[in-house]
Order: structure tokens, then C-alpha cells, then sequence
């Protein structure tokens, strides 16, 4: 460590000296590279460097980096008002976007509850649901079920909910505990999904005779589970699911941190998957990868639960920067660039070359287990399998030296890109992974 921060300065040298980086583990890992600038799907770097961003920055760019449009939005309401306190005031950007986001969001999804980021979007939807049934009468629903290795954030909420991704060990005693099913996971080829759906749906009823009546939600990330390892399921067997849910009296909440603003096809991936969640969680893309603000919406019953006459009926939740000006107006600005529609197309085209690809890559001996789901192409490398996996690390670097920003989690690698990306780019990603994977050794 101390070796490599002998040879750096700037700020390079200051980040070494005092920054502590998410998700690394310092004594090993490579000096961060440090970036200026963005535009489109490139990224460029101190030294010269210019990197392909192919995973849209853990997933929150969607049209591009500094996109123009919305660093103005951001700019012109920062001159106006950067925050206000949200307990008894009120702003158009956060009220025009609530308003947008209705009428964008799975039916009935009329209400919208701002946070800071994913962990506390569903970090609310988890508090939500269990004052909902205790607001109703039904205390003893305050049990959760999700699923095996599903990731829902890093607060103690989001990780109870998400213990099935494997990542929370040191911190199991601070979890509360959270029955899991299994999730169907399927891929290009795979002659066992129908008997896997069947096998999954039946331990959900099991769960559901038993538990139903004290469970207070079934939280999902719907069609493609993120951080577990790009996993995904069939929506048929989504929809059997919620109908279970339903039918148990059990609240259904969508995570699409990861999955909304079009990475599936549709908007969001409830509507691809054909579902009607009763809260849906949103960050990420919600303000095309520029700020960190959080969403959790939920349908209008469950707002009515928490009306009455004391403040024992309210939620008792709220951060200093809900509902931040700047996070709405780059919000909106997004979706405005949403509406004029270009996404879709690209959206299709991407769907398209990433369908090709993996179909090239079908007969490579390290590749398997390919599949796609709207703008998400991943695929396993045979062999070690997991997050810690080595071939990650290796793989890593190798599409770094390439010029290409991928991060395999573990043995999978997958390719999330802005739907701004241009085909010459996205082929150049792609013979760079093949390069990449042909450099592997045995
Ligand atoms: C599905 C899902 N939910 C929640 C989160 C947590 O979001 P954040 O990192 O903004 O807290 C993530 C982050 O990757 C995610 O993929």
C-alpha cells in the first residue's frame, strides 16, 4: 500500500491517503484510475486514457455521461433553489416528478415517497409494510420473504431482505431474519426451466400456507436479479408468483433499483413482466445516473392506512435531503429525454447486437450459461464460480488494458451499457471481450 502510494501525487496520492472506496479491499486491489471527464458511454481519464463505459457506472447512466440537458436542468434549478426542508414545504421539481412518475409506474403506484438512494428506497418500503399491517390491525405480518440471491442494498433493512446474495456475513447478527425462496434462474438453452419454475413455485406455496398470514411482504428484484449475479427468471413464472402473493393477502414489493427506467424493454420491469407490485423502489436511473436520490411508490391504500388523527398512524421516516431540488429537476430532465423516445430504438438495436453476440460466443469453451434480457447480456465463465471468484479479478484487468470499463461479478460477466452507446462502440466491447476471454488460460 505504502509502495503505491510512493509513486503517485495529486490526487491520486490524496485518495490513496484518505479515501476508503466501496466494495474494495484496499491491500489489494489496483490504484483507481482516476477519471475527468464524460461524455456519451466514454469515460476519460487523468492520464490520457478513455475507457468504454459498459455498465453504465454500476447501472445508473442511461443516456450518457454530462449529458448536457440534464447538467442544465441541475444547473438552472441550483440557481433557484438547491433544498429545502421537505416535512411542510413542497417544490415543483419534486412535485412534477411524483406526478410523472405515476403516471409512468406499474397501475395504481399514485404515490411517491422520496429518499436518498436504493438502500433507503427499500429501507422505506420494508418500514412501509410493516406499519401498514400494524396501522390496519395486523400486527403479526412483520415477516418478510425474498429471494436466494437476491441483493436489495447495505442497510440493515435492505441486507435482512437481501441476506440470499452472500455478501453480508460480519454482519449476520444485526439482520433480522428473512425466510427465502428459491428464484428459477434460467439461461439460453436451459432444458430444466420449466421443472425449476415448478420446483420454485411449490416451496413459495409451501411458504405461503405456512407463513402467509404473519409475512408482511414478498420482496423482489423483478426478472433480473443485479449483484446476486445477473440471474433471471422467466416472467410466466413471475406472474404465478405475485398471483401466490396476492392470493396469501401478502403486499408485493419491486425492487427496480436496478431493472427500472428501461433496462428490461419496458419502462420498468414489472410492466415487462406483466406484474402490479404494491410499492416499487427506484434510484439509480431515476436521475439518469447524476444524483443520488431514492423513490419508493406505493399504491394509494397504503398511503390512506398511515392517515388518522395522531401522529402514532404517520411514517416515522424521513432524511435531511428528501426529495432533494437538484436530484428532481435532473430527474425530470431525464425523463424528458426518456419521453422524446430515442431510447426505445436504441434500446431495441442494443437488445439486438447483444443477442448476436452472445449467439457468436455460444461455442467458446469458457463461456456458458448465456442470456439476455432487454439491454442486459451476461454469461458465466465455466469453472470457479462466485463473487470471489479469480477469473473476475483477472478478467477485470484485462478489459481495463483494452480501454473497456466491465466489472465481472465473480465468474459472471455481463454488459449493461447507456443507451446512448454507439453500434461501433458496442462491437468494439465486444470484440474486447472475446479478446479478453481468448487471453484466459487454462
Ligand atoms: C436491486 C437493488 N436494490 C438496491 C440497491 C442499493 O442501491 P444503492 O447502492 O443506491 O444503495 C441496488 C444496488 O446495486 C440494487 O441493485
Amino acid at each position: 500500500m505504502d509502495e503505491k502510494r510512493d509513486f503517485q501525487s495529486g490526487t491520486v496520492a490524496a485518495d490513496l491517503r484518505h479515501v476508503w472506496h466501496p466494495y474494495t479491499q484496499a491491500e489489494t486491489a489496483p490504484v483507481p484510475v482516476e477519471i475527468v471527464s464524460g461524455k456519451g458511454a466514454r469515460l476519460y481519464a487523468a492520464d490520457g486514457r478513455e475507457f468504454l463505459d459498459l455498465i453504465s457506472s454500476w447501472w445508473v447512466n442511461v443516456h450518457g455521461h454530462a449529458h448536457p440537458l440534464i447538467a442544465a436542468a441541475i444547473s438552472e434549478q441550483a440557481a433557484k433553489l438547491e433544498h429545502v426542508i421537505f416535512a411542510d414545504f413542497t417544490h415543483r421539481p419534486a412535485a412534477a416528478l411524483a406526478a410523472r412518475l405515476a403516471a409512468l409506474a406499474p397501475q395504481g403506484l399514485t404515490r411517491v415517497f422520496y429518499s436518498d438512494n436504493g438502500s433507503t428506497a427499500v429501507e422505506a418500503a420494508l418500514k412501509l409494510a410493516v406499519q401498514y399491517w400494524r396501522n390496519r390491525g395486523a400486527p403479526e405480518r412483520n415477516r418478510f420473504v425474498a429471494f436466494e440471491g437476491g441483493y436489495h442494498g447495505d442497510t440493515v433493512g435492505a441486507m435482512s431482505v437481501g441476506a440470499g446474495c452472500g455478501f453480508f456475513a460480519p454482519y449476520a447478527d444485526l439482520m433480522f431474519e428473512t425466510a427465502l425462496v428459491p428464484f428459477p434462474e434460467t439461461w439460453d438453452g436451459d432444458n430444466a426451466a420449466e421443472e425449476k419454475e415448478k420446483a420454485a413455485l411449490a416451496a413459495a406455496e409451501q411458504y405461503f400456507d405456512k407463513e402467509g398470514a404473519r409475512t408482511a411482504a414478498l420482496v423482489i428484484e423483478p426478472l433480473v436479479q443485479g449483484a446476486g449475479g445477473m440471474r433471471m427468471c422467466s416472467p410466466g413464472y413471475l406472474r404465478r408468483l405475485a398471483e401466490l402473493a396476492r392470493a396469501a393477502g401478502v403486499l408485493l414489493i419491486s425492487d427496480e433499483v436496478m431493472t427500472g427506467f428501461g433496462r428490461t424493454g419496458e419502462m420498468f420491469a414489472s410492466q415487462t413482466a406483466g406484474i402490479a407490485p404494491d410499492m416499487m423502489c427506484l434510484s439509480k436511473g431515476l436521475t439518469g445516473g447524476f444524483l443520488p436520490l431514492g423513490a419508493t411508490l406505493c399504491t394509494e391504500e397504503i398511503f390512506d392506512a398511515f392517515r388518522g388523527e395522531n401522529f402514532g398512524r404517520a411514517f416515522a421516516h424521513g432524511h435531511s435531503y428528501s426529495a432533494n431540488p437538484l436530484g428532481c429537476a435532473a430527474a425530470l430532465a431525464s425523463l424528458d429525454l426518456f419521453e422524446a423516445g430515442v431510447w426505445r430504438e436504441r434500446s431495441a438495436a442494443i437488445h439486438a447486437r447483444h443477442r448476436d453476440f452472445l449467439l457468436s460466443l455460444a461455442g467458446h469453451d469458457k463461456v456458458c450459461r448465456t442470456r439476455l434480457t432487454g439491454t442486459i447480456a451476461a454469461f458465466d465463465i465455466a469453472g470457479e464460480k462466485g463473487y470471489g471468484a479469480a477469473v473476475g479479478a483477472a478478467l477485470k484487468s484485462a478489459f481495463l488494458d483494452r480501454g473497456l470499463l466491465l466489472r465481472p461479478l465473480g465468474n459472471v460477466v455481463y454488459v449493461m451499457p447507456p443507451y446512448c452507446i454507439e453500434d461501433a462502440d458496442l462491437d468494439r466491447g465486444y470484440a474486447g471481450i472475446r479478446d479478453a476471454l481468448n487471453g484466459l488460460k487454462d
